[in-house]
């Protein structure tokens, strides 16, 4: 098959083009795999067959950019008005032991430069060159796995073993394409990534998340990495309903890679210990272990005064596992209700200072409840206190 308009009506992939003579160009990966599906992909990778160095300094000379990092294995990250290019030599690699970082070798060969790739999907490149331009070069029909059979296939056995974190990055193709496992995922290569897991940093595991914590179907995604096991070595797994996770969705409004953390929670109890979290991050586990293992009151004063000074992101989790409506319906009011009496009228209306939290946790319930609505009704409040 040819593609000569992805290339040709690409002012990036044209300029490519006319550069290629005497260097082989491919695009590679996930911009050929959006480009066929008819989406839109921000980045660019490209793979170099012959003098890597060359291409990126023609490139960087005549078409601009910055480059924002080069390595000893020759790979290239180039940002351009918002995107970035990545330019890579091709190459095979090998893992000396499951769940280790690849041993890189050069290749002179796109073939062994795709046949390193995780899925069939993944597994495609297009040609930029001037005898061939726009020839789609699937070795493994990753094209057939994507239109007809719509189906998730790896290159080759133990391809998770090699590299668990293909599980998640599976997790998202599934999901994010609408297709089905193929058989040796589900029997084989999932069973080897929850063997390896434990083995690889949990920064690995941590970018995964951050990516899935972006995505549309991240609901259903965080629901099959539980499903899986997954996350099984970072903690006790949660039996949060299914249904947690698409109102969890819902709630946190914006695909944001913080809210890893709120999903991961309802999969698993994540051990405090973890390398890598920020502050912030390892009080919000701390705090959801602690208040996991308490009684939750009903009486919505009682309800405050116990999440009175913690991150509104417990109570919600805490409510979606334990199906208690009221903590959600406390999680939006912290999001909502604002008090307009300042500090300073506080002090001067003479409530004593050791009754100060006291009236702001009853006024908080009053606005919540929707018995206090304004400011003229809090100030009438205040002088019922003091009176
Ligand atoms: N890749 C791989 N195994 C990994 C990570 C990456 O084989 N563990 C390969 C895949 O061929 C992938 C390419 O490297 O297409 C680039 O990786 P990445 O940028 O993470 O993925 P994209 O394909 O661009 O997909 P996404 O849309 O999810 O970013």
């Amino acid at each position: 098959m040819i593609f000569r308009d992805f290339v040709l009506k690409d002012p990036l992939l044209r300029f490519l083009h006319h550069l290629s003579n005497g260097y082989k160009l491919y695009a590679v990966g996930g911009i050929v795999r959006d480009y066929l599906l008819g989406r839109k992909s921000l980045d660019y990778d490209i793979v170099v067959v012959g003098n890597f160095r060359d291409i990126v300094n023609e490139f960087l000379k005549k078409y601009g950019g910055k480059l924002i990092q080069i390595t000893e294995f020759g790979t290239a990250k180039i940002k351009l008005d918002g995107i970035v290019v990545d330019i890579a030599r091709a190459r095979k690699e090998s893992y000396p032991e499951p769940g280790s970082l690849p041993v890189v070798k050069p290749s002179n060969n796109i073939f062994e430069d795709l046949k390193r790739r995780d899925f069939t999907i993944n597994a495609m490149a297009i040609s930029l060159n001037l005898n061939d331009v726009g020839r789609l070069i699937d070795p493994f029909s990753g094209y057939e796995d994507l239109f007809e059979r719509k189906l998730l296939r790896v290159l080759k056995d133990r391809s998770f073993y090699d590299d668990p974190t293909r599980a998640f990055r599976g997790v998202r193709y599934k999901n994010r394409f609408e297709l089905q496992y193929e058989n040796r995922i589900l029997k084989q290569e999932i069973p080897f990534a929850l063997e390896i897991l434990p083995r690889i940093s949990f920064a690995r595991v941590r970018n995964e998340l951050e990516r899935t914590a972006i995505e549309e179907k991240r609901a259903d995604m965080f629901k099959e990495i539980k499903r899986f096991g997954l996350l099984d070595h970072l903690g006790e797994r949660l039996d949060a309903p299914d249904t947690s996770f698409d109102r969890l969705d819902e709630i946190l409004t914006d695909l944001s890679s913080e809210h890893w953390l709120p999903f991961t929670l309802l999969v698993v109890q994540l051990r405090e210990d973890l390398p890598d979290l920020k502050r912030h991050e390892k009080h919000v586990i701390k705090t959801f272990r602690e208040f996991l293992k308490r009684e939750i009151p009903d009486d919505p004063i009682k309800i405050h005064e116990m999440f009175y000074n913690v991150d509104e992101i417990i109570p919600l989790l805490i409510g979606l596992i334990k199906g208690k409506e009221i903590l959600v319906d406390y999680y939006h009011a912290r999001k909502q209700v604002k008090i307009h009496v300042s500090g300073d009228v506080l002090v001067s209306s003479g409530i004593r200072k050791e009754n100060i939290r006291r009236f702001l946790i009853e006024l908080f319930v009053k606005k919540w409840l929707g018995e206090i609505k304004s400011k003229d009704e809090e100030l009438n409040f205040i002088k019922k206190w003091t009176s």
